[in-house]
């Protein structure tokens, strides 16, 4: 017997999350200078963070011989007052991903069940089997539906049962770009039995303003089982130091608190965010960016017979019309990275990071020559 045979049977039965592939691997596969390659497969803001983050973070850096401040007490308080709320409302996360596991490690165990959407954020599904508790997959809706892949709050609604602790919504969804209206997501957090906690992801709120999807953080008054969760890895552009945070009821903070490691956030991490938080113009720079990129992609996708999904992200779904997973390989070999989906259960479509003009013409490019119609 090896020493993983003495993992959880739910542990053993999990899948690895895939990351998208890092370009120094690439640059090693392929020979190819890094400064070529260009990486449009993990929602990175290519704008990177503006001039003050920076200077905030490199100054925290004659500090990184200490433990951080385990209260994360002047970025609560900064967040706390930017969302309207208490003090004890807001759990920092190493990355809104470690909220999200933390809401499992809460609220499942091997008798309960929790549920999320057929096309869900992978990291859902990993939570939760970690835990033991079951998944009640949702089916999405159907592609002949206008948000189509999208989830379907109805049937999220008809997949909880009695054993239901907790519930991932996604808005925007990644990797599909959809979203829920503000109309949809009330109908449904006001159908939604208490005995449920509903995660509201925003990682992509930033992005998700050209669109009609609700600010979660309106609704956190209302529902005491709603957690809403953001990051500072998207619009902000500070993936690489890990930092995100959920605003809930004070009782699921406390809980949430609990499980939390005491120094999850790192000196730089905290330093970075709130100089971040000061930041209006950033943000917006992204978003344009984003505008931009898609209507780049808009004009010359559907040219090469690339179906492109609407999206509420810095991102998009394509479908190729044929193996996603071949059509990733031959851009690979151009030196050109996006992310398959097929594990998503999406085999003919591969997931776009909207980037600069530059690297979205390159990708434009290397797609026509993969699609043989360079
Ligand atoms: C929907 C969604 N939620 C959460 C995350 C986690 O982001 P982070 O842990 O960097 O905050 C991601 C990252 O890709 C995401 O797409």
């Amino acid at each position: 017997m090896s020493g993983g045979d003495l993992a959880t049977p739910a542990v053993r039965a999990l899948a690895p999350y895939v990351i998208g592939k890092p370009i120094s691997e690439l640059s090693r596969e392929l020979g190819m200078a890094e400064e070529d390659i260009v990486k449009l497969a993990s929602n990175e803001n290519p704008l990177g963070p503006a001039p003050a983050v920076l200077e905030a973070m490199q100054r925290s850096l004659t500090e990184v011989w200490l433990y951080p401040d385990g209260n994360g007490h002047d970025l609560k308080q900064a967040l706390a007052r930017r969302h309207g709320v208490a003090l004890n409302q807001v759990t920092l996360g190493n990355g809104s991903n470690d909220l999200l596991v933390l809401l499992a490690e809460a609220f499942l165990s091997p008798d309960t069940s929790a549920v999320y959407s057929q096309y869900a954020f992978a990291i859902y599904g990993i939570a939760v089997q970690a835990t033991g508790a079951r998944a009640n997959v949702a089916p999405a809706h159907p592609a002949d539906h206008p948000m189509a892949l999208g989830h379907d709050l109805d049937a999220m609604r008809a997949a909880i049962d009695a054993d239901t602790r907790l519930l991932y919504i996604a808005n925007p969804n990644n990797p599909t770009g959809t979203w829920n209206t503000p109309r949809q997501l009330e109908a449904f957090l006001d159908a939604v039995p208490p005995h449920v906690i509903v995660a509201l992801d925003e990682a992509y709120f930033e992005y998700s303003r050209r669109v009609d999807c609700p600010d979660g953080m309106q609704l956190v008054a209302r529902y005491p089982n709603l957690v809403v969760l953001r990051t500072f890895s998207k619009a902000h552009a500070l993936a690489g130091v890990r930092v995100g945070y959920a605003i809930s009821h004070a009782d699921v903070a406390d809980v949430l608190n609990r499980v939390r490691q005491p120094f999850n956030v790192s000196i730089p991490a905290l330093a970075g965010a709130q100089a971040a938080l000061a930041e209006q113009e950033q943000p917006r720079r992204a978003l344009r960016l984003v505008e931009e990129g898609l209507r780049q992609l808009q004009e010359a996708l559907p040219r090469l017979g690339v179906k492109m999904y609407p999206t509420a992200g810095n991102f998009v779904l394509a479908d190729v019309g044929a193996d996603g997973s071949a059509v990733y390989q031959k851009l690979l070999r151009q030196g050109v990275i996006v992310r398959p989906v097929g594990g998503y259960g999406l085999p003919r479509c591969v997931r776009i990071t909207l980037g600069t003009a530059e690297q979205n013409e390159r990708l434009i490019r290397s797609l026509a020559t993969a699609m043989g119609k360079g």
